[in-house]
């Protein structure tokens, strides 16, 4: 039996519209020079027409394409999201799209650490030898869910969907992972449900109501993330034999340059191994990791065999970090 996992096709999509910083300032008050020196990010990507389900397609089929693997023979997809097109689940629309017949599809929710929950998730599944090819899909439209009249989150979201397509192998490439949970500091980071109450016949009342926009502690945050993150990708290298020293990419989550900088200093990693797409997509939530996975294989930058320490770290709160070596 195949007890590696192996990652062998990767794919992104983002909607056509941009919105720059500029733009956003005439939105909040705000500036491309606050947002650039404090985020690094330049502009987003934001759906304007169109659905979650579409991008989360487009990224999944590019993905499958570079795999030369027919969608009939998935046989699992997780959709990480935090904002589905149906809260029932999307996943499934992303499978009858595809048309993977074949595939059980469910929705993983993670936040911005969707995408690693996700492929931790997906591993266990083929080191079992339950499946042998599954598809890995973080998708976010942020955009939604934001409160336009809040500068202090509505210049962070972008939208965006990334995918890989994971198979059974012999060689072991997903090297090691590690996921953590803090629901203790959940109030740092929200999009919860508010409900109203109403009378649905005298003296019953039943809850109505619906998600209220995204709440932040970013200083909370970032302190957590620049702590965190470092530990638990050390953690992950430990576990699977290695060190930073082996590492050729830092690809952590995309939330802010700083906290890419401040984690690439503590575990001495260098400038010039870490990716970061910030400035032309924001936060892209569950997206990010993949979305700039792919720039990077397709770019030539990411090789045959090189070691890549992810993590994903946000709302929950929730963080990990996935060691795995490309192709
Ligand atoms: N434009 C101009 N001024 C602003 C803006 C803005 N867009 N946003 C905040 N400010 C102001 C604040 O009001 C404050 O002003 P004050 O001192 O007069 O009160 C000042 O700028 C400093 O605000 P801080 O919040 O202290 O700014 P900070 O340097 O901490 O940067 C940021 C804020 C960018 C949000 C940062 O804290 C951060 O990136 N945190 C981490 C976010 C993150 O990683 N999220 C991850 C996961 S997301 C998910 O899971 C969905």
């Amino acid at each position: 039996m195949q007890t590696g996992v192996s990652l062998v096709g990767v794919g992104s999509a983002k909607p056509s519209i941009t919105l720059s910083n500029a733009e956003l300032s005439q939105v909040v008050e705000t500036s491309d020079e606050w947002i650039t020196t404090r985020t690094g990010i330049q502009q987003r990507h934001v759906l304007q027409e169109g659905s979650l389900t579409s991008l989360a397609t487009t990224a999944a089929q590019e993905a499958l394409n570079m795999a030369s693997t027919e969608a009939a023979s998935v046989e699992l997809i997780i959709l990480a999201t935090s904002t589905p097109d149906d809260l029932f689940g999307s996943a499934t629309q992303v499978q009858a799209a595809l048309g993977a017949t074949q595939a059980a599809a469910f929705d993983l929710t993670a936040a911005c650490s969707g995408f690693v929950f996700a492929l931790a998730t997906a591993a266990q599944y083929l080191r079992t030898g339950t499946f042998k090819t599954v598809l890995v899909i973080g998708a976010d439209a942020l955009s939604r869910w934001t409160d336009w009249s809040d500068r202090r989150t509505c210049v962070l979201f972008g939208d965006g969907a990334g995918a890989v397509v994971l198979k059974a192998s012999d060689r072991d490439r997903l090297r090691g992972f590690e996921l953590r949970s803090d629901g203790s500091m959940n109030a740092c980071l929200n999009l919860s449900y508010a409900a109203e109450s109403q009378e649905l016949i005298p003296g019953k009342m039943v809850q109505k109501g619906t998600f209220q926009p995204v709440t932040m502690n970013g200083k909370e945050v970032y302190r957590f993330a620049v702590k965190r993150v470092p530990e638990v990708i050390e953690k992950a290298l430990f576990r699977a034999g290695l060190s930073t020293a082996d590492v050729d990419w830092l690809l952590l989550h995309q939330a802010n340059q700083r906290i890419l900088d401040a984690v690439a200093e503590r575990l001495n990693i260098p400038s010039e191994r870490v990716i970061s797409n910030m400035a032309r997509y924001g936060n892209t939530s569950a997206a990010s990791i993949p979305i700039a996975l792919d720039e990077a294989v397709r770019d030539g930058r990411v090789k045959a065999g090189d070691l890549i320490a992810s993590s994903g770290f946000g709302a929950g709160l929730t963080w990990g970090a996935a060691i795995f070596e490309w192709l």
